[in-house]
């Protein structure tokens, strides 16, 4: 049985894709450093499948602790999700955001070349592309100068990655993820946002409950058809078996480069009033919101072309857009109790 690495595996992703791979016969360690996530996590994740990962709570920034781990623990793969990701937060507190996610990145491949062990993951994101030129988006669309440190450091994240992978032995996949939502179908694990959230959806689904007066929409002036912007809204759990599939394409040696990158979407585009309109029907109710400036940094549009990924990892998505908003309002609800 592998032993697969995720760090940042108690986060809202990491926590749905470390469920997929011991779904799929993988055995997990996870390393967290509950800077933005729970301890709990890891018995809802026991509950889900029966078996608790094994857990470190370390700071990735510590370059002796990342050795300690591995002098302790021997995985044959990792998948690398620990990072900061507020985009307006990343304005503020560049050297924080350079220090975690560019420094933790360069420790771990270190203790990887070091020990010979050859897959990665890395959590990439669409930022990369910026506004881009052409849509759908595929992989060949240039990379586009970051509007954030955030998106900066996935970009540099990637640059290390591909550097590193030219010198060395290792063989790494980076997913540029588009807008995951949604939350595990056992209502066990979800998006557990610290303090008024910044992603659209956890904003609707905390004005439903009640938690948020009203959800602002940013901006009716864009150049899409109802004015407001359009993203790629993915189902979380289909994200989360993306992993799976790269994992096992890496496992397999069926890449074709020794660093290779993947959209991961849906290929749909909804604009924030269709996310509103279809959360309202799916949920049966009406949300309070009101129509504000627009936020700096968004761009029009951005969805993906997945033929690559569809191809390539022979993964596709399983999930509608109305299971994904209605296991986010379930989710939602479910912790508005727990906190009553
Ligand atoms: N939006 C609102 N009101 C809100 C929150 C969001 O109208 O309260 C709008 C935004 O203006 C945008 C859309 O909803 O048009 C989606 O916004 P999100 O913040 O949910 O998602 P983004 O596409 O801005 O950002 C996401 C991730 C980032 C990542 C980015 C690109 O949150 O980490 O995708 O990869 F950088």
């Amino acid at each position: 049985m592998k032993k697969i690495l995720i760090t940042g595996g108690l986060g809202f992703i990491g926590s749905h894709t470390v469920v997929e791979l011991q779904n799929a016969g993988f055995d997990v360690v996870i390393i967290d450093d509950l800077s933005n996530s729970s301890v709990e996590v890891l018995d809802n994740i026991g509950k889900i499948t029966g078996e608790k990962p094994e857990y470190y709570q370390i700071d990735l920034r510590i370059k002796e602790e990342v050795k300690d781990f591995f002098n302790k623990v021997n995985v044959d793969g990792i998948i690398h999700f620990a990072a900061f990701k507020a985009v307006g937060e990343s304005v503020q507190k560049p050297l924080e955001y350079y220090e975690n996610n560019i420094g933790a990145l360069v420790y771990i491949l270190q203790e990887m070349r070091d020990r010979n062990i050859d897959h990665f993951i890395f959590s990439s994101s669409c930022t990369v592309y910026g506004q881009a030129d052409e849509l759908p988006i595929t992989e060949k669309a240039p990379i586009k100068p970051a509007e954030s440190p955030y998106g900066n450091t996935k970009q540099i994240g990637e640059e290390i990655i591909r550097d590193t992978c030219k010198a060395n032995d290792l063989n790494a996949i980076a997913l540029r993820y588009f807008n995951p939502i949604g939350a595990h179908g056992s209502l066990e694990i979800g998006e557990l946002p610290l303090g008024v959230p910044l992603n659209l959806v956890p904003y609707i689904t905390e004005t439903a409950v009640g938690i948020r007066k009203e959800l602002m929409v940013f901006g009716d002036d864009y150049d899409t058809p109802d004015g407001t912007p359009i993203r790629d809204y993915v189902h979380v759990v289909d994200l989360a078996k993306a992993h799976v599939a790269a994992l096992k394409r890496l496992i397999h040696k069926e890449n074709k480069q020794n660093f290779e990158y993947f959209n991961i979407g849906t290929g749909k585009g909804n604009s924030v009033i269709e996310i509103i309109k279809a959360f309202e029907k799916t949920n049966n109710l009406k949300l309070n919101y009101r129509v504000a400036d627009r936020r700096e940094g968004d761009v029009t549009a951005a969805y993906a072309d997945t033929t690559f990924a569809n191809k390539e990892l022979k993964w596709n998505t399983e999930k509608s857009l109305e299971e994904a908003l209605k296991s986010a309002y379930e989710w939602q609800k479910k912790q508005t109790i727990n906190v009553e």
